[in-house]
């Protein structure tokens, strides 16, 4: 792997092999914590991050890496005196063999990467794409339904700009049987270009406009927060636009429908629920730095054999 830009760059094959690192680590991360040693990785954060930019920089340092790292890179790095992101990243690139980068602009890991001579690993490029969390969505959905085919899923909540949902959804969907429920308002519904996907790859897929017509034995329930730093001409309010689950709520579903959410929550999960078994969203979170791990393992040694 020599960038990680986009979902649409994985196949099956790519996610089985992932998944089977990502397990090994998980299983015994001290056997990695020297594989990166003497590489030095660069994050790049022009955006706020709890997850992504502390679970990237913990899989650095776990692999045995070091790391530099900008937060609120628009105020703290030169862009604040202008500075375009292409050359930001012809600098980094001469300190750092890798750089991972989260950034407003839904083309910034493109067009980071069609100047960096070293791997971009996209951190989140605007209301687009999400990768390292779309794979940790899709390696949690096997952790804990046993199965990547023949899943059932309601996606809940900001679909037009959640770019995790985007990014989940171009993954999951690689596999055989998967069903998608779409709940939102109407102005935030999945972008146009899905439909397509879902057609070429014999997606069912409906949408909704209430709780009450999900179907109660979905597998997944993977609900997401309004962006409502995204929003635009939407003439929407993040608070009426959200679907709210409560436990009464979760528990009109089935036993093993497990609640999942890119994070963080705003109002659209109440906290009554954090101790139900099927409440997963904080061990998923946690998955992410095994699938950094693995990510940026791949990234310097390619697919194991
Ligand atoms: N899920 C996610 O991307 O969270 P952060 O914005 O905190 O990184």
């Amino acid at each position: 792997m020599k960038h990680l830009i986009s979902c649409d760059q994985f196949k099956k094959d790519d996610l089985l092999s992932l998944f089977e690192l990502t397990d090994k680590i998980k299983k015994n991360p001290l056997a990695y914590s020297e594989a990166l040693k003497n590489k030095v990785i660069a994050t790049l954060f022009y955006e706020p991050s709890t997850r992504t930019r502390l679970s990237f920089s913990a899989a650095i340092v776990r692999l045995g890496a070091s790391l530099i790292s900008t937060e609120n890179a628009n105020e703290n790095s030169s862009a604040n005196k202008g500075e375009t992101l292409e050359d930001t990243i012809r600098i980094v690139q001469g300190y750092a063999d890798a750089i991972v980068l989260r950034h407003p602009d839904d083309d910034a890991a493109m067009r980071a990467a069609q100047v960096a001579t070293v791997p971009i690993l996209n951190a989140g490029s605007g209301g687009k794409e999400h990768p390292s969390q779309g794979l940790l969505d899709v390696y949690t959905m096997n952790e804990y339904k046993k199965r990547m085919n023949n899943l059932k899923i309601a996606v809940i909540g900001d679909l037009k700009y959640g770019r995790t949902i985007h990014s989940m959804l171009k993954l999951l969907t690689l596999f055989d049987g998967i069903e998608v429920h779409a709940l939102s308002v109407k102005e935030l519904e999945l972008p146009d270009e899905f439909n397509q996907i879902f057609k070429d790859r014999n997606v069912k897929y409906m949408k909704h406009t209430s709780m009450d017509t999900l179907p109660k034995n979905s597998d997944i329930i993977y609900q997401t927060r309004i962006q409502k730093e995204r929003l635009k001409n939407e003439g929407i309010n993040a608070a009426t636009a959200s679907f709210i689950i409560n436990k009464k709520l979760l528990d009109t579903f089935s036993a093993d429908t497990y609640l999942m959410h890119p994070l963080p929550r705003i109002e659209e999960v109440t906290t009554d629920l954090d101790n139900d078994p099927r409440a997963v969203f904080f061990p998923q979170a946690h998955n992410g730095m095994y699938i950094r791990m693995a990510l940026l393992h791949q990234c310097f040694y390619g697919k194991e054999k």
